[in-house]
């Protein structure tokens, strides 16, 4: 284990114990010996230093559900910040695109399938990471929990940590996990991993609240095995980044990414109803404007959803404060607001209308439940279906490249040729900042520098 430290009080954990050493004379060479540590400092340069173990083995980690190695870079990135040596010894992913950018990045070929990993003849490793499949969990899915057999798939987790039985697992999933079922889907997890011999401590965390301006609501599960406790809750390292909206934007793009023709005209359209609209307007909920034109008979409204009902009700006084203005609007743009069903929704979930608002000052989704519009400073969630936000302000959609910038995915991070492909990818991955607080934290606070 080697890592670089700047400061003339060394602070030196092994696994079990502390041990301060003050640095004063840093001409001499220091050599610290305990159980299994040593410090060198050979060639001291000022406070520079450099903090070595006795064997100088890579920390080694394996990628269950490695997508396109969220964790690996976390890893990476530790490696890059403070020289702290690590290695993947094995990822695993079923999506051959993945597989495929997995490869380019890091010269290891996943296998194809967890279900098939031997864990009884699989290399040792110290941590195990997966973000296991989040689809029957999270709310962009359709729900089913365990009854969808992918929801299981947490079970080959447990089944190779029972046997390898790790130092150390990093899991994630989306936050719904602790509700989903009753909260029966969080008790088995918790009941599994306790059963398999570790201590679970929960982090909640999402890119915005460490400067990146992405809203991803997600959680990380820290397993310690059980016999390295040390009875103390890891706390999480506080660094933070310091990235705006515009931060993420490249300069230059492709035309492939300008909004097509339709949403545009769409976007227009809503955007001029909103600007005859006065100031403080409340816009919530969704203004469904083509059931308003429909007249429903009093028999045809009762047969609908009650959502549908609800909002339409909700709509009336705003329908009926600006009557005329939205007639006549309605009048000239109804042939395309009727082409979609999504583009007669209006899902507004920026507050209250401003002083010369406009729908291109936010973040704007084209969803199954409505055009959503949202507060622009962060993004929304990258989720691994096809609703690629567009930036109002650059009036298009984010390329994969900014994708991997919210994603804190480096620059130098090789993409899929294909956009499908690397969209899905990014809204499956970890947020590769949050997931190197997560790990630099835990790895911190049991002693690894
Ligand atoms: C939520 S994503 C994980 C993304 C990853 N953590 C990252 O940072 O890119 C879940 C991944 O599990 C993979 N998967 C689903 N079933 C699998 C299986 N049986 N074996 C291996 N991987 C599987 C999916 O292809 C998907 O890439």
């Amino acid at each position: 284990m080697k890592t670089k430290l700047h400061a003339n009080k060394l602070r030196i954990h092994n696994k079990f114990e502390n041990i301060v050493v003050e640095i004063n004379e840093v001409e001499n060479d220091i050599v610290v010996e305990n159980n299994d540590i040593v410090v060198e400092n050979n060639d001291l340069v000022e406070n520079d230093i450099v903090v070595e173990s006795k064997d100088g083995e890579e920390f080694k980690f394996i990628d269950m559900f490695s997508g396109i190695g969220g964790f690996h870079q976390a890893f990476l990135k530790l490696e890059k910040d403070i020289k702290f040596k690590s290695k993947c010894v094995l990822a695993c992913d079923s999506d051959k695109n993945c597989r495929a950018v997995y490869f380019d990045n890091y010269e290891l070929e996943p296998h194809p399938n967890i279900k098939k990993i031997d864990e009884k003849t699989m290399d040792d490793f110290d941590a195990l990471c997966g973000g296991f499949p989040c689809q029957p969990f999270s709310n962009g899915g359709k729900k089913q929990c365990f009854k969808d057999k992918k929801g299981l798939l947490f079970d080959e987790i447990i089944r190779i940590a029972k046997h390898k039985k790790p130092k150390f697992m990093f899991l994630e999933n989306v936050k719904h996990i602790l509700k989903v079922s009753d909260k029966k889907v969080i008790e088995y997890i918790k009941f599994k991993i306790n059963e398999t011999g570790y201590v679970l401590q929960l982090f909640e965390m999402s890119p915005h609240l460490y400067g990146i301006p992405q809203q991803r609501q997600r959680i990380f599960f820290v397993c310690v095995r059980k016999d390295l406790y040390n009875d103390k809750d890891i706390e999480l390292i506080e660094d933070k980044l310091n990235k705006t909206a515009e931060d993420i934007l490249e300069e230059k793009c492709d035309e492939k990414y300008n909004m097509k023709q339709d949403v545009s005209k769409v976007l227009h359209a809503w955007d001029e109803l909103i600007q005859q609209f006065d100031e403080n307007q409340k816009m919530s909920p969704t203004i469904l404007i083509n059931d308003a034109f429909r007249n429903y008979s009093d028999e045809e409204f009762k047969t609908l959803a009650n959502w549908r009902k609800d909002y339409m009700t909700k709509n009336k006084p705003i329908l009926k404060k600006y009557k005329k203005i939205i007639d006549k609007w309605y009048k000239k743009h109804k042939e395309l607001l009727l082409k979609r069903e999504v583009y007669g929704k209006l899902e507004w979930q920026a507050g209250p209308l401003k002083k010369d608002d406009s729908i291109f000052n936010y973040f704007i989704q084209i969803r199954q439940s409505g055009i959503r519009v949202k507060r622009n400073k962060y993004f929304p969630t990258l989720v691994a279906i096809s609703q690629i936000p567009i930036f109002g302000k650059v009036k298009r959609h984010l390329t994969p490249r900014e994708c991997a910038r919210l994603q804190c995915f480096p620059e130098n991070f090789k993409l899929s040729e294909s956009d499908r492909a690397s969209y899905k990818q990014f809204g499956n991955a970890v947020n590769v900042f949050n997931t190197h607080t997560i790990i630099k934290s835990t790895l911190k606070h049991y002693g690894y520098f």
